[in-house]
């Protein structure tokens, strides 16, 4: 499959059709410098070459020599051609399970059986944003970048990181809260030698920063306001479609943070449908953790609406004001969606209309107890993914998804980015649990798996494995 990638192929466009203003797929821009809107990276489809069917995308299995085939990113590289073959930058990014896990959908409650488990943890840096990165770092390195920056609540920033140092091409300055990030990624981060500025904030003021220190030193942003990286999750979709042997599921559900990967699983299906590649549309779910709960309250509560691009404003600012007056900050174990000021929530609320959205909020006890279960049915993962699996039940106990529907939840995070909420929940010791958990509100570990203590003495542990197992 030969990609047409001629610079007219693809250009920028911003995302409100009122204005619908276009740059350059060589202008480097966060927002459309005439409405301040977001931008999206957009194709002439006649001149480029889209596959005539999905299934022709099988071709590419059996070329794992080339690094393009072998990218679950760049395999699809004809549904995103804007970049030069040449330009690239891959790792072997997306080589990711589509798992089909009957323990878990025994406790989502579908009676079908058919819930299946996109496991982004996978990625080498063991989260979902290796998708995005590869995609925003070929386009860094096709403007010429030396230096590339993100806010991050741990997952941004180790991709970044490993982009960075892999390939030797740019150096990784990123922005993280104090005390808002889990072990597992600052160890990535450091160990990759990436730069780290620890902002006294959360992810919210260190996202602020960023866009404006990178604009002031001309340094690359990486971040999902960059509309090159959800070009890259899209492929997220791709690989779902392609584990289904290229037929759309009932439901998509996916945890909601800064909201990029809900934006960039709309923009998926909007092409594709509009490419006659798909004949129908799933429905998609986001949720929120309880106390990071800002798509929850202004979609569902308040009404907010893609609205065909002019989403209303009068619902967003006072909200936003709300916040700022009661000072209420993000807090929720599922560090990665401890975020109260989406950056993509109007492109979010694009996706929600196209894709016939709901959104949900699950608790922090929700969030481990499907964790739990994930990693009892031998997919572990992050506590912000156990949010999809939560959201999935939660919605199946209302009935809106039906029981004997095809549901497919994103792990966006590997299991060893935050060991200490899986051990603090599995911990038989009660000040730990409440140390880490009980602040949050977490009650109980429903699923716990105690350590079982034992003399050093091979009776007495030979006693003890009879009476356990
Ligand atoms: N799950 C994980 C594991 C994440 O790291 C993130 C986001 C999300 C879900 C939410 O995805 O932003 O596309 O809605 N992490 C970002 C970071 C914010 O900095 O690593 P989203």
């Amino acid at each position: 499959m030969n990609v047409s990638t001629k610079v007219d192929v693809a250009f920028q466009r911003c995302i409100n059709p009122q204005c619908a203003t276009t740059y350059g797929v060589d202008e480097v821009r966060i927002a459309c410098g005439k409405c301040g809107s977001l931008l999206d990276v957009v194709y002439d489809w006649d001149r480029a070459t889209p596959p005539k069917s999905l299934s022709d995308f099988e071709e590419l299995w059996s070329r794992r020599y080339d690094p393009l085939a072998l990218s679950g990113v760049w395999r699809f590289h004809s549904l995103m051609p804007f970049a030069q073959a040449e330009q690239i930058v891959t790792v072997g990014e997306g080589q990711t399970l589509l798992q089909h896990s009957l323990a878990v959908a025994k406790y989502v409650g579908l009676t079908s059986g058919d819930l299946h488990l996109q496991y982004e943890g996978l990625n080498p840096s063991g989260s979902f944003k290796d998708n995005g990165m590869t995609a925003a770092f070929t386009h860094a390195r096709s403007i010429g970048a030396k230096r590339a920056a993100c806010a991050s609540t741990g997952n941004t920033s180790a991709s970044l990181a490993m982009y960075a140092s892999v390939t030797q091409l740019m150096k990784a300055i990123i922005f993280i809260g104090s005390g808002k990030i889990s072990y597992g990624k600052l160890s990535q981060a450091l160990d990759y030698g990436a730069l780290t500025v620890q902002i006294a904030g959360d992810f919210d003021d260190a996202m602020q920063r960023v866009v404006q220190v990178t604009e002031k030193l001309g340094i690359y942003l990486v971040n999902s306001v960059n509309p090159f990286r959800l070009e890259g999750q899209k492929s997220v979709m791709f690989r779902v479609l392609e584990g289904l042997r290229w037929e759309v599921p009932d439901w998509i559900v996916v945890p909601g943070g800064n909201l990029g990967n809900s934006s960039a699983f709309g923009k998926a299906f909007m092409e594709l449908k509009e490419l006659g590649l798909i004949d129908r549309v799933p429905r998609l779910a986001v949720i929120n953790a309880s106390g990071a709960n800002t798509l929850y309250e202004l979609y569902e509560k308040r009404g907010l609406r893609w609205n065909e691009g002019s989403p209303q404003a009068d619902i967003i600012d006072p909200y936003y004001a709300e916040l700022d007056d009661q000072q209420k900050r993000a807090s929720t174990i599922a560090s990665a969606i401890e975020i109260n000021r989406p950056v993509n929530l109007t492109k979010c609320l694009r996706a929600l209309d196209f894709c016939n959205g709901v959104v949900r909020e699950v608790t922090d006890q929700q969030i481990l107890d499907a964790k739990a279960q994930v990693g009892a049915g031998g997919f572990g993962c992050e506590p912000a993914s156990g949010a999809s699996v939560a959201g999935a039940k939660l919605l199946r106990e209302e009935g809106i998804i039906g029981a004997d529907e095809r549901v497919v939840c994103i792990l966006t995070g590997h299991v060893l980015k935050d060991p200490d909420a899986t051990v603090a929940y599995h911990a038989g010791d009660r000040e730990k649990f409440d140390t880490v958990l009980g602040s949050r509100g977490v009650e109980k570990a429903s699923f716990a798996n105690h350590a079982v203590a034992v003399e050093n003495d091979l009776d007495e542990i030979v006693r003890t494995i009879e009476q356990n197992s």
